[in-house]
């Protein structure tokens, strides 16, 4: 644990959306390993979130963690999301880090994916991307170190079938993000989107085939699945002081998959 006064995060208060189980979880705990204080959001996983910040808290005397029920693609759940960590620590936000998201674990092609399930993809990837960012852009403090990190995915890149919407989903961020990171000139606030590939979470292995899991470990140099714990890291470095020249970014987290 760096937690200190010279921790690199000391006393930043974060958001990381979906941090109630895989890439948003590690993310959490990593950000709270670096210093800082993190509000841990979920939608349904209640008892999820709570072991995320009870262990977050154990290490401490003060809580440093907190968990928020908010759906990121309801305007209003987003804003009391925002509300909260204000209240809870007594200071506005320093770094958002959206990594709630959703995959439709058919895997259809575009023809037989259903109106539903492509709403249910962009509500959440991209409407709540960008609900998030908006309310972000508008409060995180202004000066030096305001972070704002989207997870967006490799898949914009590796082009899979099956991933059509998913991908479409998750470009549309990454298009948004470069364009805010220009639209926060002076604020001090730096915008990037962090894009993994392949990795060994609850949403990687659902519906899929153990063929379909050693194929992606086969299309990795590395031969292997990424970990949550490979995603944190890149993030944890964005929101440091020492990631303040890397804006506008796409950085791509995924062993060489693309
Ligand atoms: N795993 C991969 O291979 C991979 C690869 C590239 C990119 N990604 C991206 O990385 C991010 C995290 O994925 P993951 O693999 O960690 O997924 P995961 O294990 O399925 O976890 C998803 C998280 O998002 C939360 N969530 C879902 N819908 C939400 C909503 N409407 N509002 C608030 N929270 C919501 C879930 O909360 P509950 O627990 O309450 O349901 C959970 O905490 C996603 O954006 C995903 O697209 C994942």
């Amino acid at each position: 644990m760096a937690e200190g006064s010279n921790a690199p995060l000391q006393d930043r208060v974060a958001i990381v959306t979906g941090a109630s189980r895989g890439i948003g979880r590690a993310i959490a705990l990593h950000l709270a390993s670096l210093g800082a204080k993190v509000v841990i959001n979920y939608t349904s996983n209640s008892a999820q979130a709570d072991t995320v910040s009870s262990q977050i808290n154990a290490d401490s005397l003060v809580p440093r963690a907190i968990t928020v029920r908010a759906d990121i693609s309801d305007p209003s759940q987003v804003k009391s999301l925002f509300d909260a960590t204000e209240s809870a620590f007594d200071s506005p936000v320093d770094i958002l880090v959206n990594s709630a998201g959703v995959l439709d674990s058919k895997l259809p092609t575009v023809s037989n994916t259903t109106i539903e399930d492509f709403d249910n993809t962009f509500n959440v990837n991209t409407r709540g991307a960008f609900l998030c960012c908006k309310e972000a852009a508008n409060r995180i403090k202004r000066g030096r170190g305001g972070r704002i990190i989207c997870v967006t995915s490799s898949s914009v890149a590796s082009l899979k079938p099956g991933y059509g919407a998913y991908a479409a989903s998750k470009a549309a961020v990454e298009t948004m993000v470069k364009i805010l990171a220009k639209e926060l000139k002076g604020s001090g606030i730096t915008a990037n989107c962090v894009a993994p590939g392949p990795v060994a979470t609850d949403m990687f292995f659902s519906g899929k085939t153990e063929e379909m899991v050693k194929m992606a470990v086969e299309a990795c140099p590395l031969g292997r699945l990424g970990e949550t714990e490979d995603v944190a890291p890149v993030v944890g470095f964005l929101a440091s002081d020492a990631g303040e020249w890397v804006n506008g970014q796409i950085i791509r987290v995924n062993g060489g998959y693309v």
